[in-house]
């Protein structure tokens, strides 16, 4: 068609007809054309902006819809396509700005929730991700997609009922994909647990999830999963049961302890022992990467501030080595004790220790008095409740002026306390009285020790020498 003589709007609407019948390159021609004439139309910069994201242009894409928002910034469209292009091009922060500055503008409009639930969702923030996804709902019932999503969020914020509900309404459209139908089945066996129907839950869930393959026991994750979102009751029934049929699961009997709110002195040894063999293969990658630890590297900075380089390393419940990296900055020879021997296998493989020794650690200080210039021990005082005994130990152990660093979960409660994530937790003045008989504190800082869940998990570093 010819477009000489043709006005701005009618320039736009030719190629809206072009965009819609797939002539994307005429389509822009249109627009360009019509911008020519009106070059302060946000309109038409937005509908330029749209075919070019068509035509995959996105930096074409971006500069058009940056001239529609210079020239009229109130329109919550424009946001919305800036957020989209933003997307597109990856850059999350951005996007979400420009989302939300369309709620601003628009809390209506659907799309816009939409989006930023899902970029709440891959940064793993579900519980933002929930309050948007359940924003989109609200204003775009029929949004399947986004039903399916919010039942995603609700799973992973410890909603099982809303989860199921979610994924109902999503069915309304079409079935589920495979994952998104064990979600559902798990979220509603969860909940049945929840409302006290633990045994016909179990059953029915072993019977649904996977007919072909024989039963299938979901106890351990639901265990697991009730006690992290806090459904202690649920985890404890969960937790006797198990342990009916596991009698000799020192990890689920230790567990069950945790949950019911006993409160032991320390972890017992086969349950570290235990717990620590299972969890080798897989620890060094879920600690550094989804729950962001990096105690070893924190504790190794706040030690560098005090002393440049040591002679004899104590790493105390070293673990798999993470530590190697951070302290063989300080030179010297290094020893790791741990309870684990599948850790102690991970920790030979970096090279760095000159002795590994399968030991509870203040048995295995008691061997080795006046020996160490620094003992390390990171995060593992979360599986000993009461330090005397420890600080003791490390006493006869180090040498004068030695240094120790150490980490704690950190408690508001008087002294320590066992949590239900079968971990303890010691308060900072507990930790310091007991450390004072005979060290000075040269340090202590808080911080976020590791994500659990998601949530921040609250601990100190300290750092002492000794007298
Ligand atoms: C959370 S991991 C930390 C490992 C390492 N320190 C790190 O920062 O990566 C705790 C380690 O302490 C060990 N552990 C716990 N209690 C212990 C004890 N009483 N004696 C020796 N090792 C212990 C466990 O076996 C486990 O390997």
């Amino acid at each position: 068609m010819n477009e000489q003589g043709l006005g701005a709007d009618e320039l736009r609407k030719l190629g809206l007809v072009r965009w819609k019948s797939g002539e994307l390159e005429l389509a822009i021609l249109s627009f360009e054309s019509a911008l020519v004439l009106e070059p302060d139309n946000a309109l038409i910069w937005e509908d330029l902006c749209g075919v070019q994201l068509a035509s995959n242009n996105s930096e074409r894409a971006l500069a058009s819809i940056g001239r529609s928002i210079a020239v009229d910034e109130q329109r919550p469209q424009s946001w919305l396509m800036l957020a989209t292009v933003l997307d597109r091009m990856k850059d999350q922060d951005l996007a979400a700005s420009a989302y939300r500055k369309t709620i601003v503008l628009d809390e209506t409009i659907a799309s816009a929730h939409f989006g930023l639930g899902i970029i709440h969702l891959r940064s793993g923030k579900p519980a933002q991700a929930l309050q948007c996804l359940q924003q989109a709902v609200l204003h775009d019932p029929k949004n399947a997609i986004a039903h399916l999503c919010l039942g995603h969020a609700c799973y992973a914020t410890g909603d099982f009922a809303g989860t199921a509900k979610s994924f109902d309404a999503a069915i309304e459209f079409g079935p589920l994909d495979p994952d998104s139908a064990l979600v559902r089945l798990k979220a509603m066996t969860f909940q049945a647990i929840i409302e006290g129907k633990l045994e016909e839950a179990l059953a029915n869930y072993s019977r649904l999830a996977d007919p072909g393959d024989g039963p299938v026991d979901i106890s351990q994750e639901a265990f697991a999963l009730l006690n992290v979102h806090g459904y202690r009751d649920a985890a404890r029934l969960v937790g006797q049961f198990r342990l009916r049929h596991h009698p000799n699961d020192v990890v689920q009997r230790y567990m069950n302890s945790a949950v019911a709110g006993e409160q032991l002195p320390t972890a017992p040894v086969d349950y570290v022992e235990t717990h620590f063999d299972r969890l080798a293969p897989s620890f060094d990658r879920k600690l550094t990467e989804s729950l962001q630890y990096r105690a070893p590297e924190i504790m190794a900075q706040m030690i560098a501030l005090h002393r440049g380089g040591f002679d004899r390393i104590l790493d105390l419940g070293c673990g798999t080595g993470l530590a190697a990296k951070p302290l063989s900055r300080f030179g010297g020879i290094a020893i790791g004790v741990d309870l684990s021997g599948s850790m102690l296998l991970q920790a030979e493989e970096r090279r760095f220790y000159s002795e590994l020794r399968k030991a509870e650690a203040v048995q295995f200080l008691a061997t080795r008095p006046v020996s160490f210039d620094l003992i390390f021990a990171a995060d593992v005082l979360v599986y000993v409740g009461d330090l005397s005994a420890f600080f003791s130990a490390v006493a006869d152990a180090i040498v004068k002026d030695g240094i120790l660093a150490l980490s704690i979960e950190t408690t508001a409660a008087a002294n320590f306390e066992l949590r239900p994530s079968g971990r303890f937790a010691h308060s900072v003045t507990y930790v310091e009285t007991l450390a004072s008989d005979h060290f000075e504190k040269l340090e202590s800082t808080t911080a976020t020790l590791r994500l659990e869940m998601r949530h921040p998990i609250e601990g100190a570093f300290m750092i002492f020498r000794k007298r």
